[in-house]
């Protein structure tokens, strides 16, 4: 998708539709949007759209009368959202060339990256796999603002940026686990690294062995498929920085449960346990191209969780890389073993702040269903900059606890830790186990089972991959103080 910036009249833009947000109790007198709005068939309603042919005093073939709710409520998210749903109406429609209308008051740099955002976010389908010849797409979005307007082609490139980087996140987690095994995302990971100049290195299983990974590794034993870890260092032009942010995301590209296995229904869904993997990694697309001026480096730990012959145990006690011992109770909450190790080696390797994004936990849609991220962190001055970073790029997250009587959920009779609590608190306990290895380094841990996927599609978003949390990673580097 060609993204512009266009500073002609409206009347003079040149698109196949012209796409004019309109507020409840604001009459909008033109383009022939006042009959309507008299008549009660345009109210301005969120997300209502209005399809209107040769619209007086335009040259666009089209004008789409865009709800966009109460004026004193509308902010750059609602705008993503219009924009989406703007472009998902549009290319049902094969209609190729989109220009949206910003009035004066609206063309802000943020209202400006969020509408090229919705754009791209709203065209994405996870319709790699299908044959058929009838797939859709859009040519080129224009956003059109008055004439000598401010620079805000910065803006529109920002926004190009995230909602590409979203995008590459989405088809990855949409990818099956049959050609994204973990090896392929190793693969995936270099091209990206490649392309925008990042250095990527790879631990393999004998490195790891040598590490002393060994919570990473149990996991890893019961597929054919070897494991990785995947690194991939951002450092910025100058170095003023002390502070170094790691970002670790969980890569599981196929969730069978291992021995410990999961009921067969709704399995098929577990190829996006590497959805925080796939997001980090497009967090890390976007900052090679946006530049923050903290070094940012990603650790990528991924395996596929089967039960195979060579497979862990239910019982099985392993050694993770800190020391600490893991008794193995249930091979099904696999994710908090593989990151215990790569958030100890984030540590290791000079990180002075984490993030990490799994798809953790069931008991986290339970707490919080498909709305709202789960956030838990050992350190406030953390955890109120990633919820200030989620608020400006409204992405929802919720800030869940992580008190040390939480701790008494965790107890093995035979080893330091096991690796699943009680029945009670499933998202918290695993947050709690995460906690032990994360240190004394501040750290936030970001629970998107819930929100990762979408199981049913909105009029600005496709059903499946969210591309939750890149923009939130990524405004957290840009934003970094001191
Ligand atoms: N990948 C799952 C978490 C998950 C569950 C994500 C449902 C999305 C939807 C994770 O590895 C897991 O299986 N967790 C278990 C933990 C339990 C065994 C303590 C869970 O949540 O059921
Ligand atoms: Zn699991
Ligand atoms: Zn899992």
């Amino acid at each position: 998708m060609r993204i512009t910036v266009e500073r002609s009249p409206s009347s003079q833009i040149a698109a196949d539709a012209l796409v004019v947000p309109v507020f409840e109790c604001v009459r909008e007198e033109r383009f022939g949007a006042a009959e309507l709005t008299d008549a009660g068939e345009v109210t301005g309603k969120r997300l209502e759209l209005t399809l209107i042919h040769h619209a007086p005093g335009v040259s666009a073939g089209r004008v789409l009368l865009a709800g966009a709710g109460k004026a004193d409520k509308f902010d750059a998210a609602q705008l993503r959202r219009l924009s989406g749903a703007a472009v998902r109406c549009l290319m049902a429609k094969s209609l190729k060339k989109i220009a949206l209308l910003l009035a004066p008051a609206l063309a802000s740099t943020e209202n400006v990256s969020a509408a090229v955002e919705g754009a791209i976010l709203g065209e994405f389908e996870p319709d790699r796999y299908k044959t058929g010849d009838d797939k859709k797409s859009v040519e080129a979005f224009a956003v059109v603002v008055e004439e000598g307007s401010p620079d805000l082609e910065a803006a529109a490139d920002r926004g190009r940026v995230l909602g590409e980087a979203q995008n590459f996140t989405r088809g990855l987690v949409n990818e099956p686990a049959n050609r994204l095994t973990p090896a392929a995302l190793v693969e995936a990971a270099r091209q990206m690294a490649a392309a925008y100049q990042l250095d990527c290195q790879v631990l393999d299983r004998q490195e790891m062995e040598k590490l002393g990974m060994g919570a990473l590794l149990g996991v890893a034993q019961g597929s054919a498929e070897p494991p990785a870890l995947i690194v991939i260092l951002y450092k910025p032009a100058t170095t003023a920085s002390r502070a170094h942010l790691g970002l670790v995301g969980k890569g599981v590209t196929f969730d069978s449960g291992g021995i410990s296995i999961k009921p067969g229904d709704g399995m098929e869904k577990m190829k996006y346990d590497m959805a925080g993997a796939a997001a980090v990694l497009g967090a890390m697309r976007a900052i090679a191209q946006l530049k923050p001026a903290i070094p940012v480096t990603a650790f990528l730990p991924t395996v596929e969780n089967m039960p195979g012959s060579r497979a862990q145990r239910p019982g099985d006690i392993v050694t993770a890389m800190s020391g600490k011992t893991i008794e193995v109770i249930n091979t099904d909450a696999e994710g908090r073993l593989i990151l215990a190790d790569a958030l100890h080696y984030a540590r290791q390797r000079g990180c002075t702040h984490l993030v990490d994004a799994a798809t953790l936990t069931g008991a986290i849609v339970v707490a919080l269903g498909h709305l709202n991220v789960g956030l838990f962190a050992n350190d406030d001055g953390m955890r109120d900059r990633v919820l200030a970073a989620a608020k400006a790029e409204g992405e929802r997250m919720w800030a869940m606890p992580l008190e040390d009587d939480y701790k008494d959920y965790l107890k093995s009779a035979f080893a330091d830790l096991p690796n699943v609590g009680g029945r009670w608190g499933g998202a918290i306990t695993a947050a709690m186990f995460l906690k032990e290895f994360a240190g004394d380094t501040p750290w936030v841990h970001l629970d998107i089972a819930g929100t990762a996927w979408l199981d049913d599609s909105k009029p600005f978003q496709a059903k499946g991959p969210s591309g939750v949390p890149v923009r939130t990673l990524v405004r957290l580097a840009l934003d970094w103080k001191e």
